[in-house]
């Protein structure tokens, strides 16, 4: 054991050191994760939205030491089983028409090289996404993040171009769902035209933005996007770094809605953490361009054999264990039991969106109440994503979590909120 420290010998991330408040994780089971002073806490959040399967699973654990003794290192060029049956496995489950993957470490990296990719088949170099994203912490992926964690890296790379978000409790054009003509659509593919005809690469959107307040959009709103990518020759990513892997109830977060977006990026979930994997998958229509012409992107970890053991097993378990079926069956639980706490707050309308169990919580609130939110949360061995900042507090369970737990669990919550921001 670490035990408790005054400082450590390491940078912990997105935070003032001194402002750091660890815990020295142990292990976990399921929904729940272990602290060495004898703490079991209730993971609402995923840790960082990753462990969508859940703490502790055994069948991951056995099938990284089942690859580790039969090939533990590999070449990015080489082939072995676990790395087609992976790619395979991802195609199919992207659905008709994608070709290939391209393996990556992390979603950041999915990200990059799938801005690589669309820039190298489209010849063009601008970027479009929109400004309540998060899109990954390396200088390209932070370039094209619209949030707050892009502007002390200003001017980042050249070309990006932001757009405002389909928000639609705060609708930026003014509208509500009934008087709205899908502006924050039609914006886009206006603001397309006026960057230059026929000059954007690639547009790239989360399905469902997700640590920026789980904004779901209105049925057309990704066909419409689609639709104005098509027209402008732009190519439409989907990052599905948070949202994939069941987190809405679907393997992938655009099943949602009629639409094939040529590139899907992916990590988090696809070994939820067990290892560190991400991807890019690609559609027939953008891969056949590297049929002749150079994939200017490589890494020296490409494909890592225990992480590719890790993710299959992990796709496996998905299935064997019904988690997609589950998240299904518990999102409207979830909602109903955040919306419940929402009722019992006071301040200006606390507003609830969600799909599948991504589930979020919004409150105008002073940020010391947020804080004490947070230190309440703690005091319960609550954990989950709140942000004072931003004025949410994000549900985002293990997709393996029992309906009862859950349930006390935001209960728990909707105790520690009362507290901090007083009843209605
Ligand atoms: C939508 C989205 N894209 C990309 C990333 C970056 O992923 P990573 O931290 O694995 O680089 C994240 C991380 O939170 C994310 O939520």
């Amino acid at each position: 054991m670490v035990g408790p420290r005054m400082e450590y010998p390491f940078f912990f991330t997105w935070t003032a050191q001194q402002a750091a408040k660890p815990v020295e994780m142990t292990g976990g089971e399921g929904a729940w994760f272990f602290t060495s002073d004898g703490g079991r806490w209730l993971d609402l959040g995923s840790l960082s939205y990753q462990v969508n399967v859940g703490h502790g699973n055994r069948r991951i654990v056995e099938a990284i030491k089942r690859q580790a003794d039969a090939l533990c290192l590999s070449s990015p060029s080489a082939v072995f089983p676990a790395k087609v049956a992976l790619a395979e496995k991802l195609l199919a489950m992207a659905g008709p028409g994608y070709s290939k993957v391209f393996f990556t470490l992390s979603g950041a990296e999915s990200n990059e090289n799938a801005m690589k990719i669309a820039r190298q088949v489209s010849g063009r170099y601008k970027m479009m996404s929109r400004y309540r994203s998060y899109h990954g912490a390396s200088l390209g992926a932070l370039s094209l993040t619209g949030d707050w964690r892009r502007v002390p890296f200003e001017p980042g790379i050249a070309g990006v171009v932001h757009v405002p978000d389909c928000y639609c409790d705060r609708c930026p054009f003014g509208k509500t769902l009934d008087t709205c003509q899908r502006e924050c659509a039609t914006h886009l593919g206006e603001v397309m035209r006026l960057e230059g005809p026929r000059s954007i690469a690639a547009v790239i959107l989360e399905p469902v933005p997700g640590a920026n307040g789980v904004l779901v959009p209105p049925p057309e709103y990704w066909p419409l996007v689609r639709k104005a990518c098509d027209e402008e020759g732009a190519l439409l990513i989907a990052d599905e770094v948070l949202t994939g892997f069941g987190r809405t109830g679907k393997p992938f977060g655009f099943q949602h809605w009629d639409v094939t977006p040529d590139i899907i990026t992916v990590a988090k979930g696809l070994a939820s953490g067990y290892a560190t994997i991400g991807a890019v998958i690609v559609h027939e229509r953008v891969a056949k361009h590297f049929d002749a012409q150079v994939l200017a992107c490589g890494l020296t970890y490409y494909a890592h054999p225990v992480a590719c053991a890790a993710a299959l097993e992990t796709l496996a378990v998905y299935e064997d264990e019904g988690l997609y079926d589950n998240a299904t069956r518990l999102g409207p639980v979830l909602r109903r039991e955040v919306e419940a706490v929402a009722a019992r707050l006071p301040g200006a309308r606390p507003m609830v969106r969600g799909l599948g169990l991504l589930v979020a919580l919004e409150l105008e609130a002073p940020i010391e109440r947020w804080a004490r939110l947070s230190k309440e949360l703690a005091a319960r061995r609550l954990s989950l994503h709140v942000d004072g900042k931003r004025g949410t507090a994000i549900f985002a369970p293990p997709l393996c979590i029992g309906e009862s737990e859950m349930v006390a669990g935001v209960r728990a919550f909707g105790d520690a909120a009362a507290l901090a921001f007083g009843e209605a």
